[in-house]
C-alpha cells in the first residue's frame, strides 16, 4: 500500500513538472511582449516609440540606399547619376552650403572638370535638389 502511495505521488509531481511550463507560459508576463522580437506592436508596450521609428518623422527625407544614402526625395535620382560617374555621394552629403556656392561648384565640375551638362531641365531638379537638402541657407 505504502509502496503504491509512493508510486502516485512520484507519478503526479512527474506530471505536475511536465506541466510546470505550460502553466509558465500561459502565465502573463510583463516583459513578454518586449522580449518577443518581432511581437506585434502593443500601445501598452511604453518603449514601443523607441522600437519602431515612424519613417515619417525626423528631419528629412530618409537615405535612400539605391542612390549612395542621397536623402530620398524628388531629385535624388537625377542628382546620383549625374555626380557619381566621378565622386562617391559622401562628398555631396557633407555639404552645408550657400544656394550660390552650388550654382559656382556646379559652374567648376562642368568648366574644370569636364562635367557633362544635361538638360536646362535636369539641372535645375538637380541644383534644386542640392541646395534643398545640402543647404546651409534656411
Ligand atoms: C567629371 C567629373 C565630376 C562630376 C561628374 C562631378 N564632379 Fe564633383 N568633383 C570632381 C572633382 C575632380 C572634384 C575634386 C575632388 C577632390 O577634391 O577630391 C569634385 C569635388 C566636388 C565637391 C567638393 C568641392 C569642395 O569644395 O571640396 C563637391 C561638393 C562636388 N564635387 C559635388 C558634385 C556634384 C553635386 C556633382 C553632380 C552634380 C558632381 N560633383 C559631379 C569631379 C566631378
Amino acid at each position: 500500500m505504502r509502496g503504491i502511495a509512493k508510486i502516485a505521488l512520484l507519478a503526479g509531481l512527474g506530471l505536475a513538472a511536465g506541466l510546470m511550463p505550460v502553466l509558465a507560459q500561459s502565465r502573463p508576463d510583463p516583459m513578454r511582449m518586449s522580449a518577443m522580437p518581432g511581437a506585434a506592436p502593443s500601445p501598452d508596450d511604453p518603449m514601443q516609440a523607441l522600437r519602431t521609428p515612424d519613417p515619417g518623422e525626423g528631419d528629412g527625407p530618409a537615405a535612400s540606399e539605391e542612390f549612395g544614402g542621397l536623402p530620398d526625395a524628388p531629385g535624388a535620382e537625377d542628382t546620383y547619376y549625374q555626380c557619381v560617374a566621378c565622386h562617391s555621394t559622401e562628398i555631396i552629403k557633407q555639404q552645408r552650403i550657400t544656394d550660390a556656392r552650388w550654382d559656382d561648384l556646379w559652374q567648376w565640375m562642368v568648366e574644370e572638370q569636364g562635367m557633362y551638362e544635361p538638360d536646362a531641365e535636369t539641372k535645375q531638379v538637380i541644383l534644386t535638389y542640392l541646395k534643398t537638402h545640402f543647404s546651409s541657407e534656411l
